[in-house]
């Protein structure tokens, strides 16, 4: 590559992990109907699409799902951890109030020097830090990022509130992405509204010692599931004009997972054929910023996605925050 060549980037490797407690809705069902909470897997599978979530054990935290993936999306680019100049995790769950995740992440690969930082946006988390890592590459900041979604959503939900805790699972996606003379990323586009910050948050601090205010998930479903829907289309149409490209030309659309309907709503608007929809919420429910990388890995791995094919990722979440990266795997 000449100093004057375009810079792209492009991913080379892809890897996530779950953890190993696997909880169905009937066995969630059963763990909240002994405090009186009351759902079915019915209800769950009807209105979301989720049947079953992975929940971390009390002792791990967000690194260490976060440290399993990146190993995977390591050894898949073939990638020594050594040779990463950036890392950025996009989480919510971070182990620590600071240093961020990403230096706890660095720390625990054994690596020193690069830069390392979170992205906070919620379950748009990794389409926001893979945008950052591939604005940092075209402009030759860095050449080989390690950009991981990772998330313990488990530890902020409130299992007293039915229409919240069903929801959501933990787990960990990852990506080397890396400096090419080719794309890679055609394009993507980041937004952020946040007049709607109280429709998905998580209201409590640390202040003074103590946690002041609410320190679990407050979500108002509907009103998210309604603004949801309608920027989704708006970003994935406006990535594909970016890039000259059409609905036509998109292999496979991995949006945030999720709800199904929401989903299968953004691909029916777009009038993409449903095999071409990407779904792993049925066995990992929501686990934000982790959904995306976690639901690439496991296309890639099984051989759905192969190199070459165009791929479009979405997120929407918390904030309220949306994007979209269109990309040449
Ligand atoms: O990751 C960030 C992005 N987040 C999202 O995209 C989430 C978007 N929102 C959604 O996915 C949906 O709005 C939900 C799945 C959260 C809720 O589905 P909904 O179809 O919008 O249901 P609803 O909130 O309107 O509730 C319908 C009924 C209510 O009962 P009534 O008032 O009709 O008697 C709820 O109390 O379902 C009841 N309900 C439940 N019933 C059994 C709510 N949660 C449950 C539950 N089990 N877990």
């Amino acid at each position: 590559m000449t100093s004057t060549a375009p810079r792209y980037s492009r991913i080379t490797g892809t890897g996530s992990y779950l953890p190993p407690n696997r909880l169905t809705n009937a066995a969630l069902a059963e763990q909240l109907a002994r405090d009186g909470v009351e759902t079915s897997d019915q209800w769950i599978v009807e209105r979301t699409g989720i049947k079953a979530r992975h929940f971390a054990a009390p002792d791990v935290v967000c690194s260490d799902l976060a440290l399993a993936a990146a190993r995977r999306a390591l050894e898949a680019a073939d990638v020594d951890a050594a040779n990463i100049d950036l890392i950025i995790v996009a989480t919510s769950t971070p182990d620590m109030v600071f240093p961020s995740t990403a230096c706890l992440l660095q720390q625990k690969l054994g690596v020193h020097g690069c830069a390392a930082f979170d992205v906070q946006a919620v379950c748009s988390g990794f389409v926001y830090a893979l945008t950052v890592a591939d604005s940092m590459i075209r402009t030759g900041a860095a050449s080989k990022a390690l950009v991981v979604g990772s998330e313990v959503f488990s530890r902020i939900l409130d299992f007293k509130d039915r229409t919240t805790c069903v929801l959501f699972g933990d787990g960990a996606g990852a990506v080397v992405l890396e400096a090419s003379d080719t794309p890679g990323i055609l394009s993507s586009e980041l937004h952020a509204d946040g007049r709607h910050v109280d429709i998905l948050c998580v209201p409590g601090t640390v202040s003074g010692g103590q946690i002041l205010g609410d320190p679990l998930l407050k979500m108002d479903g509907p009103a998210v599931f309604k603004l949801a829907v309608g920027v989704l289309e708006d970003v994935a149409r406006s990535v594909l004009d970016k890039a000259g490209r059409t609905t036509e030309d998109v292999d496979w659309l991995i949006p945030h997972q999720a709800n199904i309907r929401i989903m299968q709503g953004t691909a029916k608007r777009m009038k993409l054929p449903m095999d071409k929809l990407i779904v792993t919420v049925d066995e990992h429910g929501n686990t934000s910023a982790a959904s995306v990388p976690l639901a690439l890995d496991e296309s890639v791995r099984s051989g759905k996605v192969k190199r070459g094919d165009t791929v479009l990722l979405e997120g929407v979440g918390g904030g309220f925050t949306w994007g979209a990266v269109l990309l040449d795997l």
